[in-house]
Order: structure tokens, then C-alpha cells, then sequence
């Protein structure tokens, strides 16, 4: 049996040239790139080129980009930073209730620190409003964090009218764009953002590095105490294989964005045609129109998430209830709540299929066929 990857959202495959590229630096790259010698400053090239692939694929300057391990830290180092440096201000702080754990669990961190946050809630398609983030904003506000676009609904968030409304405002905007990266054209200046955090894994490249971009002029503190690399926002010998292969990944990604849109749009139209052709009931969580084109999460009333998926992964079809970080256990997702209610069945029977690298429309008609004969078994 032939295995059908549908998890993207959870992390993707390496692009063969990521992987090359990461091999020849391992290879052949070992220098330190804060040391002075030749193997070093050759080092140091790599690192610098890595820098500026990056910046230029959200309009950033190279000297804003800080490498991370990954998006959680990114994440952490953007809301905890700026709070820590910015307490002076004001303790408030601004997010939503649908973020990913790395941005709510560093939220429930400030506030045990002493720090006021406002989780705004979304609305049934996941959106979270301007409106409702205005409501909440206060002159003590340091900092409104705001995803990108919804890892498990893949709804994308006003975030160039967040930037408009805070144009005036002390407050920092961060948005983590982890699930956003990679599909959404992102330009950080028209955007008005202050700090962005972005993955690799998500976007073909290695796991356990990432980046968060820093614009200059913010206020932020390190999370880490060292050497003075990252311009002393992250010190820590950089993983250059890792950078490298990130950078790689995020050229490869940036120079395909209309093509992969297209693709994955045309992939997940298919996958609900064939649903519906199959003529088993479903509904989406969340507007197909307002999300990212590789995100879909359908709830299938009368069945229950742990059956779906003990189905899904006996027939091959590799899919997952929401956050891989909480798939596993029966917590009924935090997102879906936030926009159904905890009352919701919806909370309890809805699978997330995500598209991405590899997948063909022969793969996706073949899980969709799949999927609606074991609703169909299921709700028997
Ligand atoms: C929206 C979002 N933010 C942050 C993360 C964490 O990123 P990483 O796995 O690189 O730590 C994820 C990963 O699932 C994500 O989807």
C-alpha cells in the first residue's frame, strides 16, 4: 500500500535540493562562522548569503533577520523579548485565542510574570477581527501578536490592517507566519509589521530552524545569554547546515508561490469535489475563500476524530486532528472550540488534510474515495 502524505500543515518533506545543499555544507563547511581564519570568513560567506536569501523573501534588510531553531522559539523570543524590554511601557498584551501554543503558552508565561494579556476570540470561519482587537487595545498595550493564517483552519488574518490600526500606537505587531510562509506573499513593509516568525519545516526545509524577523529600531531582549552572534539577539554557534538548507528551501518556495497557490488550491477543490461526488456529509471549518490554499479541515458529523484517524492511517492516508503538538491527545482542538464552542461535535469529529510537495491529483481523489468510505463505515 502506497502511503498519502496529507499532513504538510505538520511538517513537509525535504526538497532533494535543500537536501543537497545541506550535504555539501556538512561536507564541506566546517568552520566557525565567528571565527577570523579562512574557514571561517568562508563560513561566515555562507551564513551572510543564507542571511540575505531570506531577507529578500519578505522585503527585509539582512541585518533583521535572526536565525532561531525553529518557529517556536521564534515565537517566544518575539513576544517574551518585547515584553521584557518594553515593561517600562506597559504590561498589556494583545493576541488571539486561536494562536499556536508557542505564541499561547509564552502569553501564559507573561502573565504569570506579572503581564495583562486579552486573548480575542475569532469568529466562526476563524477570522479575528480589527474591530475586536481595536476594542481591546489600551495605551499600555506593548505588543498585539496576531498569526498569519491558522495552522489548523488555515484562515488568514487581517494583519495589514492590524499594522494600519497600530500605525499610531506604541504597541509592537508581531505575526507568526509559520503556516503563511510559503504560500502568502509577505512583504513586511507593507504590511507595517515589527516582528515576524517564520519555519523551515514547513516550507521543505530541514526541521529545527527557523527565523524571526526583527525590524530595526524594535525594543526586543535576548532569551539567551552569550556570544555575541545574531547580532546578540540569539547567541549560540549558528547551525550553518540547517541555515543553508533553509535558505535554499525558502528561494526554491518564494520563486513558486503563484504555482504552488495554484497547485494546492487545485488539490483541495478536488479533494471536495470528490467528497461531494461521493455524496457523504461534511462541512468545512472555516472559508476556503479566506485561507491558505494547503489547509482544509472538514468535520464529518456522527464520527469521532480518534476512529477517522486510526481509519485514515490504516488505509494509508497520513491526515491529523489539528496541531500536531496536541494530535495524540483527546483534547478536543483549542481552535475549533474558540470558534464552534466547547459544545460543538464539531470540536470532536473534524480532520485537518493539508497539502503540499509530492502530492498528485490521482493521490488526492484516492484519499478522498478513501475518507468517505470510512465516514461512511463509521456512521453506520
Ligand atoms: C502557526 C505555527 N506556529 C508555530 C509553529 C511551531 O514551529 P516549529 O515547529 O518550527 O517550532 C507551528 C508548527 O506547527 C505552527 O503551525
Amino acid at each position: 500500500m502506497n502511503n498519502i502524505y496529507l499532513d504538510h500543515a505538520a511538517t513537509t518533506p525535504l526538497h532533494p535540493q535543500a537536501a543537497e545543499q545541506m550535504t555539501t555544507v556538512m561536507k564541506e563547511i566546517y568552520g566557525n562562522p565567528s571565527s577570523i581564519h579562512a574557514i571561517g570568513r568562508q563560513a561566515r560567506h555562507l551564513l551572510d548569503l543564507a542571511r540575505a536569501k531570506v531577507a529578500r523573501t519578505i522585503q527585509a534588510k539582512d541585518n533583521e533577520i535572526v536565525f532561531t531553531s525553529g518557529g517556536t522559539e521564534a515565537d517566544n523570543l518575539a513576544i517574551i523579548g518585547t515584553a521584557i524590554a518594553n515593561r517600562d511601557k506597559g504590561k498589556h498584551v494583545i493576541t488571539s485565542s486561536i494562536e499556536h501554543h508557542a505564541v499561547l503558552h509564552a502569553c501564559n508565561f507573561l502573565e504569570r510574570e506579572g503581564f495583562e494579556v486579552t486573548y480575542v476570540q475569532p469568529d466562526e470561519n476563524g477570522l479575528v477581527g480589527v474591530e475586536e482587537i481595536e476594542k481591546a487595545l489600551r495605551d499600555d498595550t506593548i505588543l498585539v501578536s496576531v498569526m498569519f493564517a491558522n495552522n489548523e483552519v488555515g484562515a488568514i488574518q487581517p494583519i495589514k490592517k492590524i499594522g494600519s490600526l497600530l500605525e499610531s500606537h506604541q504597541a509592537y505587531l508581531h505575526t507568526d507566519a509559520v503556516q503563511a510562509y510559503g504560500t502568502e506573499k509577505i512583504d513586511v513593509n507593507d504590511l507595517q509589521v515589527d516582528l515576524l516568525s517564520a519555519s523551515a519545516h514547513k516550507i521543505n526545509g530541514p526541521k529545527g530552524v527557523g527565523f524571526l524577523y526583527i525590524k530595526n529600531g524594535t525594543r526586543i531582549d535576548t532569551l539567551f545569554y552569550g556570544g555575541e552572534q545574531e547580532l546578540k539577539r540569539r547567541p549560540g554557534t549558528e547551525n550553518l547546515v540547517s541555515i543553508a538548507g533553509f535558505a535554499e528551501a525558502a528561494s526554491i518556495s518564494s520563486s513558486m508561490l503563484d504555482e504552488k497557490r495554484q497547485t494546492y488550491k487545485q488539490l483541495k477543490d478536488k479533494f471536495l469535489q470528490t467528497l461531494v461526488d461521493e455524496e457523504i456529509e461534511f462541512m468545512i471549518n472555516g472559508s476556503t475563500e479566506g485561507s491558505v490554499p494547503h489547509v482544509l479541515n472538514i468535520s464529518f458529523p456522527g464520527t469521532e476524530v480518534e476512529s477517522l484517524l486510526v481509519n485514515l492511517d490504516l488505509a494509508g492516508i497520513a491526515a491529523s486532528s489539528g496541531s500536531a503538538c496536541t494530535a495524540g491527545s483527546i483534547e478536543p482542538s483549542h481552535v475549533l472550540t474558540a470558534m464552534f464552542g466547547g459544545g460543538s461535535e464539531r470540536t470532536r469529529n473534524s480532520i485537518r488534510f493539508s497539502f503540499g510537495l509530492g502530492n498528485t491529483e490521482n493521490q488526492i481523489v484516492e484519499a478522498a474515495k478513501k475518507t468517505a468510505e470510512i465516514v461512511r463505515r463509521l456512521t453506520i
